[in-house]
């Protein structure tokens, strides 16, 4: 007697994600079978099962892959750094924008004037384009309000776009992105605000899955990024960091010895922190967009990273200063050709080792049995395509019965 479940999609190329043995986890003509929200069963079509279903999917040998997910964005903001691009192309410098007043500061005027449903409406077309690729779970950090109210309306922004959009965010406390100029004289001051108040009550709160911090000349020290993260563990909150993405603070070590959940941009990344990483699974999330935006030249260190064993992520970092960019197969496509990933390590890095960074591997980032029924259909049968081309209509159907 067969059983049945709420969907049954037969003859797909199943990119798994899941470790068995084959490139990307393939098994072709596969069969997987949907119920109640989760994926109950999953193998190749001359393997028995005991699943029936009145819905039914002939993949016709098409790329079947888990939801994509984009592990690190700033996609709640308001306005425009337009003007800071033409800047940069004239030969004035990130780091100079950003001591002149501009650069994230000018974003944080720009989304304290916007009201809450102004930024859910923002936020909710940069979601929808990223859905277009294929994408189902997206972080979303706060750090352009830098006060209380602001960095709350930002996470409530966040939240209430994921669902008005159907897509799964999980929200980032990233209070220390800048100094605000309230507290320009004062950063001390300001980290104790984020220390005794800000994270305990999004903590109490339940307002933000992890903590994040930008640990750079031009944002916080070591010593001030310590303190925030001493903060979210007395609180419960898992950490993640904006680590050695212009010069190499030891960011990427101090996340991973509070067992952070990743360190992003890592261009500058030591051994000695490569090493920790590893040591404490801490994930590397390569941003090769805003890598290629800033007109970098110091590439993470790829190598060294496969050496010790440290996974490998990739996201837009959508944001209006550096990564201006809802294009997420694109940042594949550039983890590839500027960072040296093969195809494999790309698909990973938008699925399961994306789902390490967030701390929600237990329940995405692969095609396996228990975890969420979240599926995208591809209009391709090559499983390098997803990195290779470039542009289209790529996705034929997001699966989420
Ligand atoms: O990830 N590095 C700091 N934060 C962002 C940039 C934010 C901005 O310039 O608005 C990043 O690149
Ligand atoms: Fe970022």
């Amino acid at each position: 007697m067969k059983k049945n479940c709420d969907l049954l999609i037969h003859q797909a190329r199943l990119i798994t994600c899941a470790d068995n043995g084959q490139p990307c986890g393939l098994i072709d003509h596969g069969t997987v079978a949907c119920d109640q929200g989760r994926i109950v069963w999953v193998g190749a079509a001359h393997e028995s099962h005991e699943y029936t279903s009145t819905q039914t999917i002939d993949a016709q040998g098409q790329v079947l892959t888990p939801g994509l997910i984009d592990c690190h964005t700033h996609l709640v903001f308001a306005g425009s750094r337009a003007h800071e691009f033409a800047q940069r192309l004239a030969g004035v410098s990130y780091e100079a924008i950003a001591q002149a007043g501009g650069g994230i500061l000018s974003t944080v005027q720009a989304t304290r004037a916007a009201s809450l449903d102004e930024l859910v409406a923002g936020t909710v077309q940069r979601l929808q384009q990223l859905q277009a690729q294929g994408v189902m779970t997206v972080e979303i950090k706060s750090g352009y309000g830098l006060d209380v109210d602001n960095e709350l309306k930002m996470l409530a922004a966040a939240k209430a776009a994921g669902k008005q959009a159907g897509v799964d965010v999980k929200t980032t406390l990233l209070a220390a992105h800048a100094l605000p100029t309230e507290f320009a004289d004062d950063a001390d001051g300001y980290i104790d605000l984020i220390c005794t108040e800000l994270i305990p009550h999004v903590a109490k709160n339940h307002l933000a899955d992890a903590v994040d911090a930008f640990c750079e000349g031009i944002g916080f020290s070591y010593a001030q990024t310590d303190q925030v993260f001493a903060a979210a563990a007395r609180w419960g909150l898992p950490v993640k960091l904006h680590a050695d993405q212009l010069s190499d603070l030891g960011g990427a070590g101090l996340v991973a010895d509070y067992c952070g959940l990743s360190a992003d941009h890592v261009e500058y990344t030591s051994t000695a922190s490569i090493k920790k990483m590893a040591t404490n699974d801490t994930v590397a999330t390569l941003l090769p967009y805003a890598f290629y935006a800033l007109n970098e030249t110091r590439k993470p260190p790829i190598e060294a990273f496969r050496k010790h064993g440290v996974d490998l992520a990739i996201a837009t970092d959508c944001n209006p200063g550096t990564a201006p960019t809802t294009d997420l197969l694109q940042c594949l496509h550039m983890a590839c050709t500027l960072f040296g990933l093969t195809v494999e390590e790309a698909i990973r890095g938008v699925t399961i080792n994306a789902a390490k960074a967030l701390g929600i591997d237990h329940d995405k980032g692969s095609i396996e049995v228990g975890k969420a029924a979240e599926l995208v259909l591809w209009n391709t049968t090559e499983v390098a395509d997803l990195v290779y081309w470039q542009g289209g209509d790529r996705v034929q159907q997001l699966i989420k019965p």
